[in-house]
């Protein structure tokens, strides 16, 4: 009787655990699909959702300068996937990218050898990984970043490790994400354990957190506040914000990873970023790759 009790507990405990395995990325999972319909919904029409979305915008602008019936996909360009105006200045620069250039070079970085003989293909395998970052190494038990896995395999090949913001860094990447979206492959971040889901939760928090002078958090420009016009530019989503980078930024006359950018923004919120391959910053990039699980890599792009 007693070994009886015992087997059916233990049955007990393991059918629990697969159950709380399945379910590691369900409050991830619930905050997606909940940013898609909010995205959805207010640019469904935005002149009909200016009393709930846009109280701040004219008329003249819903109605003749905002895209309607955006859907998920639509979203992967920033703020041109809204803005008619801003759209139009972006489409010439994509006739001659001038990122092409940058690709190139990080397609001989990624081919070259190191001095020990050896190439980034020895750690990566093939160039189209773009796909694969960040996620939860659960043996580290932490996030890895692209920009931490091109460092990593520098310095255990014996080279110096590279600036995390621009130059071979942001070419490598450039190579990297432009193979990853000619393989047609799909951002699909995983959450397989409790420490994972954890490191999310983090991320969502940073996200959502209000600080820095102007006490603003990311969501309030990225989420509530996309479609507003800040300065001289419209206010990109949450949805879609890392399927295209590195970009290549005019500001800059150059490449800049998605790290560059988001210190970027932490900086003109008052605040002195964490180092880019910090959990801070990872974890936060974790946050913002999963709320765009299942849309296409489409990277470099250029923006303004
Ligand atoms: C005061 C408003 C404001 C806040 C707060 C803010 N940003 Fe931004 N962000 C901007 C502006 C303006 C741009 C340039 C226009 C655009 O693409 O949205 C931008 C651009 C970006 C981009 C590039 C989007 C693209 O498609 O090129 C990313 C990524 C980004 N921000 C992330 C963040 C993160 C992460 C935070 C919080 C740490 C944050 N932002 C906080 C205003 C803000």
């Amino acid at each position: 009787m007693l070994i009886k009790l015992a087997k059916t507990t233990a049955l007990i405990a393991v059918a629990s655990c697969a159950l709380n395995a399945a379910n590691f990325n369900a409050q991830a999972e619930k905050d997606r699909v909940e940013l898609v319909k909010y995205f959805e919904a207010k640019f469904a029409d935005p002149y009909a959702n200016k009393g709930s979305f846009f109280p701040y915008s004219t008329d003249d602008e819903l109605q003749n300068n905002f895209e309607k019936g955006l859907k998920f996909a639509d979203f992967h360009l920033g703020s041109y996937s809204y803005a008619i105006d801003a759209k139009k200045t972006y489409e010439p620069l994509t006739e001659f990218p001038p990122y092409e250039f940058n690709v190139e070079k990080g397609e001989s970085l990624f081919n070259k050898a190191f001095a020990n003989g050896k190439t980034f293909a020895d750690c990566f395998g093939e160039p189209a990984v773009g796909d694969k970052y960040p996620h939860f190494d659960e043996k580290r038990g932490e996030v890895v970043s692209l920009t931490q896995a091109v460092n990593e395999c520098l310095t255990s090949n014996g080279e110096k490790e590279w600036n995390t913001q621009k130059g071979d860094m942001a070419d490598l990447q450039a190579y990297i994400n432009y193979t990853t979206m000619e393989a047609g492959k799909v951002i699909n971040v995983e959450i397989n354990s409790q420490a994972a889901a954890d490191a999310y939760e983090r991320g969502k928090e940073f996200y959502y957190t209000q600080r820095g002078y102007l006490n603003l958090s990311c969501a309030e420009c990225h989420v509530q506040g996309t479609g507003q016009r800040v300065r001289n530019e419209k206010l990109s989503p949450l949805l879609g914000s890392v399927t295209h980078f590195p970009v290549y930024r005019l500001k800059w006359q150059g490449m800049g990873t998605l790290e560059r950018r988001m210190s970027g923004c932490v900086k003109d919120q008052g605040q002195v970023p964490s180092k880019d391959t910090s959990n801070e910053m990872k974890e936060l990039l974790f946050f913002m790759t999963y709320m765009s699980n299942g849309m296409k890599i489409d990277g470099p792009d250029v923006r303004k």
